[in-house]
This record gives structure tokens, sequence and C-alpha cells, in this order.
């Protein structure tokens, strides 16, 4: 059964969000955003870009989103943007889902510290969702794919478990360099306080050129998809039929 650190108490909205079940990870704790969870979220809530708005005008670009609709966040990290929509749209329904315990931590309590009940945050592995198809209006994603090689299989879920019309938005770094300090760093800390045994994230993150980023979306029928730069980073708007 999934567990939720904050749960929704409005009856009327009846999540999909509820029906994602809790993955079990086996070799999580070795991960870098497990072993040294603060430095992650200190750089997601200090100095990455904050592309909420850009979200919103993209997502709902007539204004914002109906009432009781249902948002997920794919490696959603510390939780910042699942919680940032919740706050401003407290009509909707967001769970961010996320391997990383210490992640999920972090997330639910400043969740809790904002008193928000439309957002809950549940361990799951983004490659193998644990819900039904078609059951989410929008997604977002922003920098999971410099770290999951196995971007085919995930966008692969992110198709099949949005609706029809459903929008997903992801947000990736462009360059290498940028992208990969603050996994540079984590990757040093974990060093100095762990063992270096078992699976570990690249010191260097991944990053795409533009016809890359354009061909991890290829493989799905979407009616449209949508791919821009700016900045150090680039975008996707995918809508589907
Ligand atoms: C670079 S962080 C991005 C966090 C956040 N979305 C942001 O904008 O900063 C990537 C996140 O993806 C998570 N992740 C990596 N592989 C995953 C998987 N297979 N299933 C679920 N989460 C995964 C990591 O634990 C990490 O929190």
């Amino acid at each position: 059964m999934p567990r939720y650190a904050i749960a929704t108490e409005d009856d009327e909205i009846k999540t999909s969000a509820r029906t994602v079940a809790a993955t079990e990870f086996h070799d999580s704790d070795e991960s870098l955003f497990e072993q040294v969870a603060w430095l992650y979220a200190f750089c997601r809530e200090r100095l990455f870009r904050d592309d909420t708005e850009r979200m919103i005008a993209t997502l709902w670009r007539n204004g914002g989103p109906l009432p009781g609709t249902q948002l997920i966040e794919l490696g959603c990290g510390p939780g910042f943007y699942s919680r940032r929509l919740a706050e401003r749209f407290q009509h909707i329904s967001v769970i961010g889902v996320d391997r990383s315990e210490n992640q999920l931590l972090w997330a639910r309590q400043r969740a809790a510290a904002c008193e928000l009940r439309n957002c809950s945050f549940e361990r799951v592995n983004v490659l193998d969702l644990p819900c039904a198809d078609r059951c989410f209006d929008v997604l977002i994603a922003s920098r999971l794919f410099t770290v999951l090689p196995e971007r085919n299989r995930a966008v692969a879920e992110m198709y099949r478990v949005l609706k029809s019309g459903g929008r997903c938005f992801i947000a990736e770094p462009r360059y290498m360099f940028w992208a990969s300090i603050p996994l540079f760093a984590m990757w040093l800390l974990a060093s100095m306080t762990h063992s270096g045994n078992g699976y570990r994230e690249p010191r260097k993150a991944t990053v795409f050129s533009a016809s890359a980023f354009e061909k991890v979306f290829a493989a799905h029928p979407w009616k449209r998809v949508k791919i821009w730069q700016d900045g150090r980073y680039q975008y996707a708007l995918c809508e589907k039929d």
C-alpha cells in the first residue's frame, strides 16, 4: 500500500497520485543523492535556475491548471518544483517521486512546514512507475536525464502515464561543465564521508546536444513536441494525442 507522509484530506480529490505505490530499491543507499542529500538540496534551492514561472507559462498558456489536475514530478529530488506548484495551485494534486529516501525526507519536511495538503512524495522507480496507464494530466522532470542512463525507458513511462491531451515539461542542462559541478562536489564529499563501494552516480553529468535531446522523444507518437534552448538549459514540451 502507498505511504503518504502528507496526504490530502480533501475527499473530493480522488488522486491518481494515491495509486502510485512505493518501490523497493536495493542499491539506492549508495546513491550520491542519498549520501549527501543536503548538498544537492542546497544546490537545487540556492544555486540552480528556478524554472517555476517558465513551467507555468508553458504548461498553462491560458491561465492556470483546472481544478483536480493530477501532476507528477519524476526524479523530484528535494521536491522543489512539486512544492512550488502545489503551493501556487492549491486546487491541483501533486506527487513527487524519487528513488532517494533522503531527498524525499527533505521534500516532505519542507512541504509539511508550508502546510501543503495537496502534495505528497513517494519512493518510486521512474523506470517502472507503479500506476495505471493514462492517470496524470501533467508531468514534469527537471535535471533527471543528467543522471539517468535509461532515458528511453523513462520517456516510455512518461508517455504511458499521461492522459490523452496530457503534457510533459522536461528541463535539462546543456553544458557538461556546469552540470557536472554539483555532481563532482557530491562525489568528492561522499568519497570522504562514505565507503566507495557500490552504486554511485558518475562524477560527470550527461548532457545532450539539441538534436540528441529531440531524439529522446522521437520513439513515441506525441501530438506535438517543442524543443528549445535558453542559456544553460534546454526544454521540451510534449503533448500526448
Ligand atoms: C539531478 S537530480 C534532479 C532533482 C530535481 N528534479 C531538480 O530539479 O533538481 C536527479 C534525481 O533523480 C533521482 N533518480 C535517479 N534515478 C532515478 C530512478 N530510477 N527512479 C527515481 N528517481 C531517480 C535521483 O535520486 C535524484 O534525486
